[in-house]
């Protein structure tokens, strides 16, 4: 049975109050249970490795183990409610933590343990008398890392940016990483975005403009370190490899021998999430936030119309289609402007030798069509049942700052520190060109002096939202991630943690749900279809905790989830049920 409006009230739980604390904090009725954490067997092959609490696992291990920095994530059922797939994200990995000494010392080991603990795990979880588990081992069980093979399909694959050394037809890539929000297809594809792929790049002295506009720069390489070891990563030696990462990555959790597919149709962006829905003539639409400061909106349309069968039926439908980026005009309207190759200013004379180069170069494209540049588009959702898109742009302190872009309808707080959702209608339904838009809500904290931080909030106050889902039932869900910089200070005074909240769409009130352990986000939301377990990602309990952190903030330990004799704080995810067995939220 899935969730209906008729299992109870929409918001029914008790608000849980803010507060400091190294635990995961959910109302009176709810449990909340630690099911797959960092270093975690996957089921990849019986008898894994078990984690080693100073970290000493190597790459090896890792590669078999559940990866680090839990994010985006959804369910595809097996059996009901009572047994299915879990797809996730790991987005990147604190080298701190990574290794036994750190980062103290740098080799090609630690490289390699760190490329085993990004990317994509897809876990099989049942339900028993005590909860939910992992299967060990499972068929299903896979990591997919940043060195796994994968296919770059689409306008763009073959084009000359995308050729490198290795791979002189620009169509084989290694590897997925920073992959943050997701999305899930009606073919029962998972989707992982490449959101701050450029972080992993060494740039040269003097970049191209192509290279500046997508951030590519000398430095870049010393977060991660890959480039020291994996040439591919030194865009001096390489300079094209970056353009094979910023894509939509489209994975079969069925079948783990299965290639994963970079679309490139989608577009190149700093992608947060890819949200599909359907359209009512059948087609697809997917929402992509680009995570970064003044960046854009997409949407993409589907050519074709979903046709049954699954996967074998769909196989090139994210191949053809639409791309568009959306700009907000001040008199609440909006239009979605077409990322077409020979239409308006996307034309050969001004630099794009194809569709495939637009799509390569969607940043410079959509600066030509005079999109709207936005406050940190995260994730999208979308309520099917009334044609509503809601995107969550998280913050954007720079906005109004010296010379950086004023504010506008849509991004109307300077020095947004707090954030905001956006919804809008299309005109005619979902997939119409042009839209109607409004606030959802400013965030912010209501008892708070400053105007621009105190927000419109009806209910808990909050700020940074980041994740966000609808619920079958209407239930908008908001996840937030303030920085582990701003937490507990200034305009997040009130807020030492992160949390997730509920908004009632009807009454635009939002009240807390769960609070997480300290130096936390909280991201990633799966729910059984009916809607009696719900799964949230932790990430990164503990940051600021790596050698690379700031020695002036205030350092809340951490050793969530295993207690304060652990050796590590772990990002895990978390299972969320009712003690009576209802529908979350009720
Ligand atoms: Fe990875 Fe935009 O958060
Ligand atoms: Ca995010
Ligand atoms: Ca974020
Ligand atoms: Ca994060």
């Amino acid at each position: 049975a899935s969730a209906a409006a008729s299992d109870g009230p929409l918001l029914g739980f008790q608000s849980v109050p803010m507060r400091a604390q190294d635990s995961v904090s959910v109302p009176p009725g709810y449990r909340a249970q630690v099911l797959y954490r960092w270093g975690d067997p996957t089921g990849l092959a019986a008898g894994q490795p078990a984690f080693q609490p100073d970290a000493g696992n190597n790459a090896a291990d890792q590669a078999l183990q559940a990866g680090m920095h839990h994010d985006g994530m959804a369910f595809f059922a097996l059996a009901g409610s009572a047994r299915g797939l879990l797809a996730l994200n790991h987005e990147y990995v604190d080298d701190g933590l990574l290794h036994t000494d750190g980062m103290k010392t740098w080799n090609a080991d630690k490289v390699a343990k760190s490329m085993a603990a990004h990317g994509v795990s897809v876990i099989e979880v049942e339900r028993d008398g005590a909860g939910w588990r992992t299967v060990l081992p499972s068929r299903y069980a896979r990591r997919i890392t940043a060195t796994t093979p994968m296919r770059l399909s689409g306008p763009a694959a073959g084009h000359p940016l995308l050729r490198t050394t290795a791979d002189p037809s620009g169509t084989q890539v290694l590897g997925t990483f920073n992959n943050c929000a997701n999305g899930q297809t009606p073919w029962g594809t998972y989707l992982t975005c490449e959101e701050n792929f450029v972080n992993y790049f060494e740039g040269p002295d003097t970049p191209d403009a192509h290279q500046k506009r997508w951030g590519l720069k000398k430095g870049n390489g010393a977060l991660y370190r890959w480039h020291e070891h994996e040439p591919r990563f030194d865009a001096r030696r390489e300079p094209h490899e970056f353009n094979r990462h910023g894509w939509v990555v489209e994975i079969d959790p069925l079948d783990p021998q299965s290639v994963p597919v970079k679309r490139t149709a989608l577009g190149r962006a700093a992608h947060e999430g890819a949200t599909v829905v359907p359209l009512a003539d059948g087609r697809v639409a997917v929402y992509m936030g680009e995570d970064a400061r003044f960046e854009y909106l997409y949407r993409f349309v589907s050519r074709d119309r979903v046709r049954p069968g699954g996967l074998a039926a769909n196989r090139e439908l994210l191949d053809h289609g639409t791309l568009s980026v959306a700009r907000f005009d001040a008199d609440g309207r909006g239009v979605w402007l077409p990322l077409v190759h020979g239409q308006g200013p996307l034309t050969t004379a001004q630099g794009f030798d194809s569709q495939g180069e637009v799509l390569i170069k969607t940043r410079q494209a959509s600066d030509l069509l005079g999109a709207t540049r936005m406050d940190r588009p995260e994730w999208t959702a979308v309520d099917p049942a009334t044609g509503t898109v809601f995107c969550t742009l998280t913050n954007n302190s720079s906005r109004g700052v010296k010379d950086a872009p004023g504010v506008d309808a849509a991004n109307p707080r300077a020095q947004n520190t707090m954030g905001q959702i956006i919804s809008w209608q299309e005109d005619g339904g979902l997939g119409g060109t042009t839209f109607r838009w409004r606030h959802l809500v400013l965030a912010g904290d209501p008892t708070l002096a400053r105007a621009d931080a105190r927000g419109n909030v009806q209910g808990d106050a909050f700020g940074s939202p980041d994740g966000l889902w609808v619920d079958p039932r209407g239930v908008i869900w908001i996840q937030t991630d303030a920085s582990t910089s701003t937490l507990g200070r200034g305009d997040y005074a009130n807020l030492p943690n992160n949390q997730m909240l509920a908004c009632h769409p009807a009454t635009g009130e939002v009240r807390r749900f769960l609070v997480g352990p300290h130096g936390c986000e909280v991201t990633g939301i799966a729910a059984t279809p009916d809607l009696r377990t719900m799964f949230v990602n932790i990430q990164h309990p503990g940051e600021p905790s790596s050698e690379r952190s700031d020695p002036d903030q205030p350092l809340k330990v951490s050793r969530w989830p295993d207690g304060p004799l652990a050796g590590r704080p772990r990002s895990a995810t978390v299972v969320i049920t009712k003690d009576d067995g209802g529908v979350i939220g009720t």
